[in-house]
């Protein structure tokens, strides 16, 4: 892990910029290395991940873990993270003064460490967060867009949050299909 990154994550365990931090156990910066080509992007940490401070730990992790299969890529060889570091209050959307305050301190930072040549966009949050356009994701998902970031586009690929998934079979399906899309794009970006 690089100097920069190390600081980075000290700063993430150890913020109060906004009013998440105060029930909070631990924020989650995010896991994956340095050298990740494909970073994907959640919402905020649940309850067992503010528990463990590690990001898709609980149940939507464990299908986020089947998906990553379905598009060839492993665990170890991505970046996760999510829009906010620290789990708000009964699993309640983050609000846009959160969204705002973590994404220009720490989701732009990681951005500038990592520097992905692909962003996962997993949710609506995410693509609210990362994106400077509406999606609608009945219609959006399993494309592509664009992150533009530092005077550059990167690629991104819009697809729903795994834990809509857990409540009903056709997300899943639709996940699950957009993941397999994604397969070929991560297999063309490996050829
Ligand atoms: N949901 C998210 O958006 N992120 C996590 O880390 C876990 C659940």
């Amino acid at each position: 892990m690089g100097i920069a990154t190390e600081e980075l994550e000290r700063r993430i365990r150890s913020c109060t910029l906004c009013r998440l931090h105060r029930r909070r156990k631990n924020a989650v910066p995010g896991e994956g290395p340095l050298s990740a080509r494909v970073m994907l992007v959640g919402e905020a940490p649940g309850r067992n991940e503010d528990l463990r401070g590690v990001p898709f730990c609980g149940a939507a992790g464990r299908f986020l873990d089947e998906l990553l299969k379905i598009a060839g890529l492993k665990r170890e060889e991505v970046y996760i993270t999510n829009v906010v570091k620290c789990r708000p209050p009964q699993n309640r959307p983050p609000r846009d003064d959160e969204i705002e305050i973590c994404v220009k301190n720490y989701l732009r930072k990681q951005l500038e460490i990592i520097r992905p040549e692909l962003i996962v966009v997993l949710g609506r949050t995410a693509a609210k967060a990362l994106l400077n356009e509406e999606v609608t994701m009945a219609v959006d998902h399993g494309k592509e867009r664009k992150v533009r970031f530092s005077g550059r586009g990167i690629r991104a690929f819009v697809t729903y949050h795994p834990a809509a998934a857990l409540y009903g079979a056709a997300t899943r399906l639709k996940l699950r299909e957009d993941f397999s899309r994604l397969a070929e794009i991560i297999k063309a970006m490996k050829a």
